[in-house]
Formats: C-alpha cells, sequence, structure tokens
C-alpha cells in the first residue's frame, strides 16, 4: 500500500485550526485537524459535480452570464460551472484559504483538469460573503459549497450564509431569476423554510456522492424570482 505524503498545511482562520493537504500515489486529501476528519477526496466529487450542472441549467445557452462559486476544494464545482457556460461568461470563485488557490496551481491541479487556468475563471481570495456586500444584480448563478452545509463544519462564521439576513443579502447580489445552489450533506427543513420566507422558489434534489453510489448529498435549488413582489 502506498503510504501518504503530506504536502501542506493551511490555518484557517480565526482559530478554526488547520487544513492538511495529502496525496497517495493519483488520489489527493484534504483534511481537517483534530477528529472532525476528511473534508475532501479526490476520488469523490460527484455531487460536487453536479450542484454546478444544475445551478447553472438555466444559463447554459446565456452569453456574458457570471457564475461565483464559494469554496474551490479541489475545483471539481468550478470545472463543472465552466464546462457548464458558454465561451463568454465567467465564472468568480471565492476561497477563503491561499494555500488551497496555492495547491490548486500546483498538484491538486490535475485533480479537475486545471479550471484555475481557464481564461473564464476569476480567483478572489477570502471569505465569500464578502461578495453579497452591496454588490445588487451580479451574479445569474451562485453555487456555495463552503462547508458541510446549513450546519457548517470548518467555519462558524459561514452560519450568516444560511441566516435570513445571509440568504436576503444572496438574494439581493443575484440577478431576476438567478439561481442559488447550496451543498449540503443532509437535508435540513428549517433551511428550506428560511429560504422560502427570502422568497426564493425552492426544489431539493437528493444526489450521490459517487455516480449510482456512496452517501446521499443534498442539494437545495432555490431560485430568485423575476421580480421580488413575485411571491413563491
Ligand atoms: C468542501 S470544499 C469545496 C469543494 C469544492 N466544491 C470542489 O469541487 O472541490 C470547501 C472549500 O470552501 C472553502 N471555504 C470555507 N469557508 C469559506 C468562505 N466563507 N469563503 C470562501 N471559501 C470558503 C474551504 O477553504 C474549502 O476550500
Amino acid at each position: 500500500m502506498i503510504p501518504w505524503k503530506k504536502l501542506g498545511i493551511a490555518k484557517i482562520p480565526n482559530d478554526g485550526g488547520e487544513l492538511q493537504l495529502s496525496q497517495r500515489g493519483e488520489e489527493f486529501s484534504i483534511r481537517l485537524s483534530g477528529v472532525r476528519g476528511e473534508l475532501m477526496n479526490s476520488r469523490v466529487f460527484n455531487s460536487e459535480q453536479v450542484l454546478a450542472e444544475l445551478g447553472c441549467a438555466t444559463i447554459k445557452n446565456k452569453p456574458d452570464a457570471h457564475v461565483l462559486v464559494g469554496g474551490l476544494g479541489m475545483g471539481y464545482t468550478l470545472a463543472a460551472a465552466l464546462r457548464s457556460v458558454t465561451s463568454t461568461s465567467r465564472v468568480t470563485v471565492a476561497e477563503l484559504i491561499p494555500e488551497v488557490v496555492e495547491w490548486n496551481k500546483g498538484p491538486l491541479g490535475q485533480c479537475a483538469e486545471n479550471p484555475l487556468s481557464d481564461p473564464r475563471s476569476i480567483v478572489h481570495i477570502g471569505d465569500v460573503a464578502k461578495l453579497f456586500e452591496n454588490k445588487p444584480n451580479s451574479y445569474d448563478a451562485i453555487l456555495l459549497d463552503v462547508d458541510n452545509g446549513p450546519e457548517g463544519l470548518t467555519q462558524a462564521d459561514n452560519n450568516w450564509l444560511y441566516s435570513q439576513q445571509g440568504l436576503e443579502a444572496i438574494s439581493n447580489t443575484l440577478r431576476p431569476e438567478g439561481m442559488l445552489a447550496i451543498w449540503s450533506a443532509g437535508g435540513d427543513s428549517m433551511f428550506a423554510i428560511r429560504l422560502k420566507k427570502a422568497r426564493f422558489k425552492v426544489d431539493i434534489k437528493t444526489v450521490r456522492a459517487r455516480p449510482g453510489k456512496g452517501s446521499h448529498h443534498t442539494i437545495f435549488l432555490a431560485q430568485k424570482p423575476w421580480q421580488s413582489s413575485d411571491i413563491r
């Protein structure tokens, strides 16, 4: 058996612990310090891709669309978003931890075929929440996979994103009929209620971790109405 080799360590802001990148042959793993376990493994990425495919389904033929991906990770959602939009579209990816971006420019890039080298990719290093401040009508789709889901795991600070106030801010940042797609390890009925309260039209999908097998993950699809007065 090939042993794991540690490639890098990165601090998570606000004393959130550490991320550790390791490689074993062609397999990569990003682990959280302590007992919190594996955040991502390069062999398991189906639901991360489906997040982008479902989130971008309504804009696949739209020229000049702008998509925001929250959380670069191993780049699978970013790569799938780039495949799901037109050649004149842009995909901004926000990543909190600078080392994750460096790892993707280096050894991790091969996992999702180097999506950061696509000229349509724009990198924002920092908290994705910053991009929801005073930027009305900016994005056609927002794809969030920054945590274990609305209940969080890596960053307590991310809870704001899933709060009523956070969802209202995200809605304001979306263009009319824009799509918010959120990855979650499991269902959350209270979160679905908050999405509806923020006037989103909500659809909830269950997607397997690997094609046809593995854990069941949840993707919340929340579409902004055409007019803010539309009640869904
Ligand atoms: C589970 S991984 C994302 C996996 C990604 N969907 C993929 O396809 O590989 C979560 C990523 O979100 C980043 N992250 C966590 N909180 C964030 C925030 N508030 N803003 C931006 N990135 C964040 C983490 O550093 C990590 O790289």
